[in-house]
């Protein structure tokens, strides 16, 4: 449950103040943020904490996380001179502590830990945006007007996020995720042109069967094939996409990350179980599935209604593997 920490006193209570990019970089808070909702809910797998802009803030291209608002780049990139301001990610000189924190976790943490990144187009459309839109005007533009600058930042991101990824998996993450957040804001032809094969240059540089692969997005039924084709060894769905539909899409033989509605979970637990309920039917018994909601937790979630939504998960019985 991505988020999962950020509705819970506990997190408030270690996060303090400061700028979350502050906290990602402490190992030790780091790495017991990590551990509170595995600790309250007995989730099966931990999301690391940290966030996508941290690489791109490691190598000082001037952002910052704002509370309620989400990343903001002071100078947002404009013309081929911004390319000189990013550069090769050298994990253990820029990020060391994202490395240290799952150190830590290898030690502490009961179940499987996650590591992520952003793909390079959702990070590029805050570097380029400034700040969170809905509409990407200007990553829109940059795409069609600078086809060659485009190009060019989307290479050096991809090479950022897989030295990110790769650090990651070499200090311990048993899983990685590719969240390409804002994939379904741009027409389904110009993501397969524009941003399809920097996503697959990602995901295929990474091939131990072991350390499966999540594609996320929102907004995706139109591109779904593709976020598969990518390399994913599970798709990432939101709450827009029935399951069903998902899979008539997919087949049968990838797994299906999602996708309850985060909404839901601040409504009466009755329409809550009966969401999880219809997940679950609509799923068909799928050995493919990792139960999740299809976006982060909202702050004002009550964390009694997730451990409930954990419960009900755990507690739906699946046919013997061998009958079914
Ligand atoms: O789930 C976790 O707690 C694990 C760590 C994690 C964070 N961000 C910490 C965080 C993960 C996996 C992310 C991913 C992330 N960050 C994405 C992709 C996933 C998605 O939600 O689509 C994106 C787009 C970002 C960028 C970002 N960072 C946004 C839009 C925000 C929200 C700003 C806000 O306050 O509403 C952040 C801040 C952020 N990153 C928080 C957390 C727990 C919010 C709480 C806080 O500031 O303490």
């Amino acid at each position: 449950m991505r988020q999962a920490g950020r509705s819970l006193p506990e997190y408030r209570k270690i996060r303090g103040s400061g700028s979350i990019l502050e906290v990602a970089s402490d190992p030790e808070r780091a790495a017991q943020i990590t551990l509170q909702p595995v600790e309250r809910y007995g989730v099966d797998a931990a999301i690391l904490f940290s966030d996508i802009m941290v690489p791109v803030f490691s190598i000082n291209f001037g952002i910052e996380i704002q509370s309620g608002v989400g990343p903001v780049v002071e100078n947002p990139f404009r013309s081929s001179n911004d390319l000189k301001r990013l550069r090769a990610l050298e994990p253990e000189i820029d990020v060391p502590y994202v490395g240290e924190t799952i150190k830590i976790l290898s030690q502490e943490c009961p179940v499987p830990v996650i590591g992520f990144a952003g793909a390079p187009f959702t990070v590029a459309s805050y570097l380029i945006e400034g700040k969170p839109s809905r509409s990407l005007e200007k990553t829109k533009a940059l795409m069609e007007e600078e086809p060659e600058i485009w190009d060019s930042l989307m290479d050096i991101l991809s090479e950022i996020t897989i030295s990110s990824l790769k650090h990651q998996i070499e200090s311990g993450a048993s899983a990685i995720q590719l969240f390409d957040s804002w994939a379904g804001l741009i027409d389904p032809k110009k993501y397969e042109e524009k941003v399809f094969p920097y996503s697959k240059k990602v995901l295929s540089s990474f091939d131990d069967p072991l350390v499966p692969k999540i594609h996320f997005g929102l907004g995706t039924q139109p591109i779904l094939h593709l976020i598969a084709e990518a390399g994913a060894d599970v798709v990432g769905i939101d709450s827009n996409t029935p399951i069903d539909v998902a899979r008539e899409k997919l087949g049968n033989e990838i797994a299906i990350q999602g996708n309850l509605n985060p909404e839901i979970c601040l409504g009466p637990i009755e329409e809550v179980e009966k969401a999880v309920s219809e997940i679950l039917m609509l799923n068909s018994n799928n050995f493919g599935h990792i139960f999740n909601l299809g976006h982060g937790v909202l702050p004002d979630t009550d964390p009694a209604v997730l451990a409930h939504v954990v419960e009900m998960v755990h507690s739906h019985e699946l046919p013997e593997k061998n009958n079914a």
